[in-house]
């Protein structure tokens, strides 16, 4: 099973810093609290079960990377990871309902993750048993010749020439495909499998809400176990025979039970659930006993016991929500943390802010990040051969239009680049490659920036809907 990576505060800020610019303070934070489980695994005495997760509550207007911060976490520290908006819970008809699903989300992350090192740890010996079946369609061994004891007939201990150079050819003929299968020579050649079919039995006739998803999902499982499995022959391409066999053999080889209760243990001690949206259960406090108060009061009351701590049934069994780490984020425009229920609060000791972004900041997203935007379109663009690139100035002229259109408009942090550089590169988008052509080059100027942007942005009211 692949370690959760030992990485001190100092190195997963390093990780962050790959993706999320500013927001130091954030990263630092999250960086600790992740550090702090490691430490806490290494606390040998009863203090280990008393050591509480230091939830971290962030709270920044939206697109200033709150969501990301979390997402990147999680995988820089290949933990099980889930998100919920806490808003949903209070939807109609949602209200005070199963709260819990997220921990059963987070443990269905966790298996994913426990079976993904599990298929990579048995991967060479499965596709050695797969080389086996496929040579054992094209060219069936012949059967050795037995001769037993017990049959007293002449033959016994009788050299048989035809049958021994037939083996021997078989054996030669084996081994000459076995290298062209290795070598990927035979790729398109068909073949017959048997093609295990899932069963899928329908429990649609409970009705609704009168089971948990828990216990529905459990009930589902059982009934596809109890049908007998049906097979299939399939003519397929040795290409396509793999995969499936693939799958097949990678599954035996692999025991479930020792999965499930590596992804509950993964899930209980590692686990990261972001619950964005608390701003919108929080109500404000006075302002009287009103219908969506209480709902949201509610809500927090049902969130409470398992940021607190609980065991929820999985249908892979039971999870104990005490040392998951939990990251609230909200932008609180309206409502304040100190609107939250004192128990709520007292669950999540670590308030950070994250900074609005600047147009400075604004041009370094569009420029640093692995993933930066400037890079997918240049990705998207050279799939086609073509190269894109862009001037200094540009970014720099992106970056300031962005920066006033979220002032003048609507304030959507870093998202508005998305807009604004979409539309910007959309009549290429579409030019390619009909008009422009494999191997031409596209330079992105200010004045290109300029032309294609700045009527818009003037007018109000066009930029509110187009950008
Ligand atoms: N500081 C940042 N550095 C790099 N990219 C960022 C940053 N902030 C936001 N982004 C980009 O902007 C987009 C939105 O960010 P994110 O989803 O984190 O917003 P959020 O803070 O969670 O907002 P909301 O409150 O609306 O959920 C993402 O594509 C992300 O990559
Ligand atoms: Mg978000």
């Amino acid at each position: 099973m692949k370690e959760i990576k030992q990485l001190t505060p100092r190195q997963i800020v390093q990780e962050l810093d790959k993706y999320i610019i500013g927001q130091e303070e954030a990263k630092r934070n999250v960086a600790i609290a992740l550090r702090n489980r490691i430490r806490r695994m290494m606390v040998k005495t009863d203090l280990q079960k008393d050591i509480v997760p230091n939830n971290i509550l962030m709270i920044g207007a939206t697109g200033v990377g709150k969501t990301e911060i979390a997402r990147r976490l999680a995988s820089v520290a290949n933990a099980p990871f889930t998100k919920v908006e806490a808003s949903k819970f209070t939807e109609v008809g949602y209200v005070g309902r199963d709260v819990e699903s997220m921990v059963r989300d987070l443990v269905e992350q966790s298996i994913n993750l426990v079976k993904e090192a599990k298929n990579e740890e048995v991967k060479e010996r499965a596709a050695e048993n797969v080389e086996d079946i496929l040579l054992d369609i094209l060219i069936p061994p012949v059967k050795t010749p037995t001769y037993s004891a017990t049959s007293s007939t002449a033959q016994q201990g009788e050299f048989d020439p035809d049958k021994a150079s037939e083996q021997e050819l078989n054996e030669r003929t084996r081994e000459r495909f076995r290298e062209k299968l290795k070598n990927g020579e035979l790729e398109e050649r068909k073949v017959e499998i048997n093609v295990k079919q899932s069963s899928n039995v329908g429990v649609g006739m409970i009705g609704n809400g009168m089971i948990d998803d828990a216990s529905m999902a459990g009930l589902q499982d059982m009934l596809s176990g109890m049908m007998p499995k049906k097979t299939k022959k399939r003519k397929l391409t040795i290409a396509e025979a793999r995969k499936i066999l693939m799958e097949e053999e990678t599954s035996k080889l692999i025991d479930f039970d020792e999965v499930k209760e590596e992804a509950i243990h993964l899930a209980e001690n590692n686990g990261i659930i972001f619950v964005d949206e608390v701003d919108k259960i929080a109500s404000k406090s006075g302002q009287g006993s009103g219908g969506p108060d209480v709902s949201r009061e509610g809500v927090q009351r049902d969130l409470l016991p398992i940021v607190e701590g609980s065991a929820v049934n999985t249908k892979y069994g039971l999870v104990h929500t005490d040392h998951v780490l939990f990251i609230a984020a909200g932008a609180f425009h309206v409502s304040k943390p100190s609107d939250l229920i004192p128990e709520l609060q007292g669950r999540f000791p670590i308030r950070v802010e994250l900074d609005n972004l600047t147009q400075k900041d604004f041009a370094r997203i569009l420029r640093e990040p692995k993933n930066a935007l400037t890079k997918q379109y240049q990705a998207l663009f050279k799939a086609e051969e073509v190269s894109l690139e862009y001037s200094d100035e540009a970014i720099e002229e992106i970056a300031r239009l962005a920066f006033k259109i979220n002032e003048e408009v609507e304030n959507i942090g870093a998202r508005r680049l998305h807009t604004v550089m979409s539309h910007l590169l959309n009549d290429f988008l579409f030019d390619v490659p009909d008009t422009i052509e494999a191997n031409s080059k596209i330079l992105i100027t200010k004045e290109m920036v300029e032309d294609r942007l700045s009527s818009l942005v003037k007018n109000r009211d066009l930029s509110q809907y187009i950008l």
